[in-house]
């Protein structure tokens, strides 16, 4: 532990590409969370920029990067960059939306760097060597299965020495704005970035940080 205060920068990554929705909703609240506990926060809507699919063409194994040249490289910058990464985005079909998946699967680069390559990831801005992660999830259906996203969302993680920190799912929740009926979830969101500020501010690493019970 050190005594030295430290900045956080919070990556923000809405997935949805329903402007606005439910997990737009969890996740500007979780942003304002991180925000008052003093966090500096950035968000991107995915659907917004121009991320095309991975085309497995593994040129990526000659040089670590990707020659596809899109809206890809600055995400990929600011993954690099941020010391807590929160993605929110809706179940669809029992994953991610294609927006998110393409994200995901461009980050093949990163896989390359980081297993074949062996580069080491830069620290964070903070200066931290691992990041902290947080996935927040809706599902319109009651006793939905998680397991497939969850793992996506892992892996993707994991790619960017990101500890899988904390997730909050909320199922039964279809129309747009829903979340906001919830009685808990947008507190507990906001809540949620309050804590991922504070507890990463003092530490000399984040690597071995609980996943909380929210
Ligand atoms: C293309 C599509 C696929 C979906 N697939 C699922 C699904 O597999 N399981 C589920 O519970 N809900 C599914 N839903 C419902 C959404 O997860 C739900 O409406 C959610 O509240 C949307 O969140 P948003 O407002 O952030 O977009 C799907 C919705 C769409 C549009």
């Amino acid at each position: 532990m050190s005594s030295k205060r430290r900045t956080i920068t919070i990556l923000g990554l809405a997935g949805s590409p329903r402007y606005g929705g439910n997990t737009e909703l969890l996740l500007d609240a979780f942003l304002a969370g991180a925000t008052d506990a003093g966090g500096k926060v950035e968000k991107r809507r995915l659907a917004q920029l121009s991320i095309a699919g991975c085309i497995a063409c593994d040129r990526c194994q000659g040089t670590g990067y990707c020659i596809v040249k899109d809206d890809f490289q600055p995400i990929d910058e600011r993954l690099v960059a941020a010391d807590v990464i929160a993605l929110a985005a809706p179940l669809f079909f029992a994953n991610l939306p294609a927006q998110v998946k393409a994200l995901v699967d461009r980050s093949q680069c990163q896989w390359v760097r980081k297993f074949l390559r062996k580069d080491p990831l830069p620290v964070s801005t903070a200066g931290y060597t691992r990041r902290r992660g947080i996935f927040l999830c809706v599902a319109g259906a009651i006793n939905e299965d998680f397991s497939g996203v969850m793992r996506t969302v892992k892996y993707f993680f994991d790619l960017y020495e990101t500890d899988f920190w904390a997730d909050l799912r909320f199922e039964d929740i279809v129309a747009k704005g829903a979340i906001e009926a919830h009685p808990t979830a947008l507190r507990t969101a906001f809540n949620l970035g309050v804590r991922a500020v504070q507890e990463s501010v003092f530490h000399d690493s984040i690597a071995a940080c609980d996943h909380p019970q929210v």
